[in-house]
């Protein structure tokens, strides 16, 4: 017989989450996930998702093609976008200037694409030329990554002059919105983004486990005319029939609580207003660094290209930055972030998303690193 005696009880504690992610989750999205479960073929659910996908689309922006969620990763949404537009032999031009563009290499890689990386150093942006002189050099390119906003480094890519530049290019265009969605303009219909990706535990303020994609016109005829097939699990035209056609035909039993929780995330995104949301995360992000910078702190991501949702700081020479952010945990029950990755310089990652994207809460976070870094022994700011 097992003995049971002493299962362990789930208590985690109360923590503010201002790393790079997730952030708290909205409690009126916890709340909705607390509703009545239905089936996953229920035709009251497929209503849902019908909603679902009608917010979704006002919130990317997007114009025509196919708008839906993955039941995954940001990760797997970054790799669904290079399974779907990408065949073995394809040229891809990728913007690497961080972990996440990396990322976006090494999976276009393992698809087997051509990949021409356009690198730029930690905390800088790609100049959109450089990556034009690649499409120049390389007419027979597929598709061109970037990354929207890199979490690792704090930088906003300038993607709507990227996208302008790339109007009438037979390359398709992907972005990493992972960090940008919901907190930071984004226009995928008007811009003409082809494939943006991004997941639900950043600007949303909802839990992970989702992925949110828009797919345009343009990369649907694409996906529609491979010569290869995709994998089953990442087949948005197969996954178009569940979410989108009606009847809706089964692919995979989809996580109804999770969609749920998109759902009220999405409702409150667009009742906040988009514009307003972002300039929220604007004014957050503007005033966290302005009190970083005024007590000395040096911001990795040039200013011209600094992101506002995420902040990243350099770790002042011998301050132990792993042990400042434990205790910021232990102490303050403040996450914040650390490097991404053995290529980072030593840097704090400051998240300000969703219901977190408030001055209150860059004060709370600043004012309990003040009291760690007074307790530290460090050499002076500058
Ligand atoms: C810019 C960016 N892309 C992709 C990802 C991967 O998302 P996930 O961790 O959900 O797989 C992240 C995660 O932080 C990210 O910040």
């Amino acid at each position: 017989m097992w003995m049971t005696p002493d299962l362990p009880v789930l208590d985690p504690q109360e923590r503010l989450l201002c790393g790079p992610g997730p952030t708290n989750v909205d409690p009126a999205v916890l709340d909705a996930m607390r509703k009545p479960m239905l089936g996953h073929l229920d035709p009251d659910l497929h209503e849902i998702l019908l909603d679902v996908v009608d917010m979704l689309r006002r919130t990317w922006r997007s114009r025509d093609g196919l708008v839906l969620p993955l039941h995954c990763t940001g990760t797997a949404g970054m790799e669904a976008g290079i399974a779907n537009l990408v065949e073995p032999g394809d040229t891809v031009v990728v913007g690497v200037c961080g972990y996440f563009g990396r990322r976006i290499a090494e999976i276009a890689r393992r698809y087997g694409a051509n990949v021409v990386e356009v690198e730029a150093d930690w905390g800088e942006s790609i100049p959109n030329q450089r990556l034009l002189a690649e499409l120049d050099r390389h007419p027979e390119a597929r598709l061109l990554a970037i990354v929207h906003a890199e979490t690792s480094t704090g930088i906003e890519h300038p993607l709507a002059e990227l996208a302008e530049a790339m109007a009438g290019c037979s390359a398709l265009l992907m972005a990493d919105c992972v960090t940008s969605f919901g907190g930071v303009e984004l226009e995928t219909g008007a811009w003409g983004v082809d494939y943006a990706y991004s997941c639900t535990q950043k600007c949303l303020a909802a839990p992970p486990g989702m992925s949110p994609i828009a797919v345009s016109e343009r990369a649907l005829e694409r996906i529609r005319s491979r010569r290869t097939p995709v994998p089953f699990s990442f087949d948005l035209l197969m996954l178009e029939q569940y979410w989108v056609e009606r009847p809706a035909v089964y692919h995979h039993t989809a996580p109804i609580l999770s969609i749920y929780a998109l759902h009220e995330a999405l409702r409150r995104t667009l009742d906040e207003g988009l514009e307003e949301r972002w300039s929220r995360h604007s004014r957050a992000g503007l005033h966290l660094q302005a009190e970083l910078e005024e007590r000395g702190h040096e911001l990795l991501a040039e200013p011209a290209r600094r992101l506002a949702p995420l902040t990243a700081v350099r770790v002042p020479d011998g301050v132990d930055g792993k042990r400042v952010q434990q205790r910021m945990l232990r102490e303050h029950g403040i996450e914040i972030g650390g490097g991404l990755g053995p290529a980072a310089p030593a840097m704090w990652r400051v998240g300000l998303m969703g219901c977190n994207a408030t001055a209150e809460t860059a004060d709370r976070v600043v004012a309990a690193l003040d009291t760690v870094l007074a307790e530290e022994p460090a050499p002076a700011l500058a």
